[in-house]
């Protein structure tokens, strides 16, 4: 069955021909006119789910005489989005009420999660969550599972019959757990390895180590998984850090001997390059140099911090504390409320502005694409339009409803449109999604 609904991967040659969005650098380093390169009239060369090209597009045809077209106009091919934080079997909790995280656990999340013991549930949320991230763009996301090893299975298997690069884990908890959800130090350990063994570096599929937070973790699981860590070096570490003020306090009763939440998973070498935090809202200045340090990544979540009431996470204070440190963008579904990256940079722009910062659209932009691919350590394949990554792209509809066109009638420039999709897109500019070069998302034509 694998195998019969695995994509085609043999491609021939083809062009897709509009306006082109690549990062030549980082605009938090550069800044943002030196970091974008944005064609009005370009063309991108794809084969055998590789880019092959990016260019002019006169130069590129020339170059390609009879090599099959597919003309998007004036719409914008940029890479796909990379959603580094996200819970597929919490699809159907978004937009539950509570009074704040642990009452959201113990009330929605705990009692869905426990569901998917059943692998029909598992794998019909699977297929449901990955035709959401085709829908709004999403090419690649890192993935929390649930407890049960049949979770993680479904959504590989859904994965690898698209062909999509994601990275998923088990979910770990043994403490402060309902019965029906916990595991052990050990069976976390034994599940994860096996996990890891039947998936990881398998077709386009990542595992992420993947304690849930340092609240359901004891010690000796944290010990565990950071053995299974430098025994698979190559895999991800996925967790949550200091998302609320609530959660810290627990979490630094639960772990008394600890100065801070973020030394509890230092201390069990659950840091480095390739783990990727989620939230980091109210760390210490000594907390993000010690990220940033590591080679670590912050998921910045803000969705869900709005609608939780986290708080506001502070990108400028932590790029102030630790200029070097990697901030991705996430849409931590189902605390977050929407799978749209536009929905997430929108509201990542709106908690910097409540910090009295202005987020540039490129700084967007790169956090939810190249950001995201430098957390998942797949920066040298994919989340940028260059040759040589592989072909998970989009394509965009900049006019895709009335008032978008009526405000881009006075865009002054390239970053003038790209604010203008921040603010007021949604799902409905993107107009195509490929996956390693196949179609996996077509709308149809809704320009005004
Ligand atoms: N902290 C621990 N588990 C979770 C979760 O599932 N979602 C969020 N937002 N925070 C968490
Ligand atoms: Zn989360």
């Amino acid at each position: 069955m694998k195998a019969e609904l695995t994509m085609k991967e043999d491609q021939g040659r083809f062009i897709l021909r509009g306006q082109t969005f690549a990062f030549a650098g980082n605009p938090f380093e550069i800044g943002a006119q030196e970091a974008v390169d944005h064609r009005q009239d370009g063309a991108v060369v794809v084969e055998s789910g590789r880019i092959i090209a990016v260019g002019a597009a006169t130069d590129i045809l020339e170059q390609n005489m009879g090599v099959p077209i597919v003309n998007y106009g004036d719409a914008l091919i940029m890479a796909g989005f990379i959603d580094v934080h996200t819970h597929y079997p919490q699809l159907d909790i978004i937009a539950s009420n509570s009074q704040g995280l642990v009452d959201w656990l113990q009330k929605h999340t705990f009692p869905c999660e426990a569901q998917f013991d059943d692998q029909t549930i598992a794998e019909n949320s699977a297929e449901f969550f990955l035709e959401q991230c085709f829908l709004n763009g999403v090419t690649t996301a890192s993935v929390y599972c649930t407890v049960h090893p049949q979770s993680v299975m479904s959504f590989f298997e859904a994965a690898t019959r698209r062909n999509v690069c994601m990275a998923a884990g088990k979910v770990c908890m043994d403490s402060n757990t309902p019965s029906n959800l916990a595991d052990t130090a050990q069976t976390a350990y034994d599940q994860s390895k096996a996990l890891i063994d039947c998936w990881h570096g398998v077709g386009r599929n990542h595992y992420a180590i993947t304690p849930r937070f340092a609240l359901t973790s004891s010690p000796a699981q944290l010990e565990a998984l950071g053995s299974l860590w430098r025994e698979h070096p190559t895999v991800l570490m996925q967790t949550h850090l200091s998302e609320t003020k609530d959660e810290i306090a627990r979490v630094l009763q639960q772990h008394p001997t600890y100065d801070s939440y973020y030394q509890i998973y230092q201390s069990f070498g659950l840091t480095g390059a390739g783990a990727i935090f989620g939230h980091c809202i109210h760390l210490s200045d000594d907390e993000r140099l010690a990220i940033a340090g590591s080679g670590a990544a912050i998921a910045h979540c803000p969705t869900s911090n709005a609608f939780m009431g986290s708080g506001l996470f502070d990108l400028e204070a932590t790029r102030r504390a630790a200029p070097d440190i990697l901030v991705s963008l996430a849409s931590d579904v189902g605390a977050g409320v929407s799978f749209s990256m536009f929905a997430t940079m929108r509201a990542a722009y709106e908690a910097a502005r409540f910090h009295g910062v202005v987020l540039h659209p490129a700084e967007a932009f790169w956090m939810a694409t190249c950001g995201g691919s430098k957390a998942m350590r797949l920066d040298d394949r994919l989340g940028n339009l260059t040759a040589g990554m592989d072909a998970d792209l989009m394509v965009l509809d900049l006019k895709s409803n009335p008032l978008i066109a009526r405000r881009l009638a006075r865009a002054e420039n390239f970053f003038d449109v790209l604010f203008a999709q921040i603010i007021m897109a949604d799902e409905r500019a993107v107009k195509a999604t490929y996956v390693a070069g196949n179609i996996v998302h077509q709308r149809a034509q809704v320009s005004a």
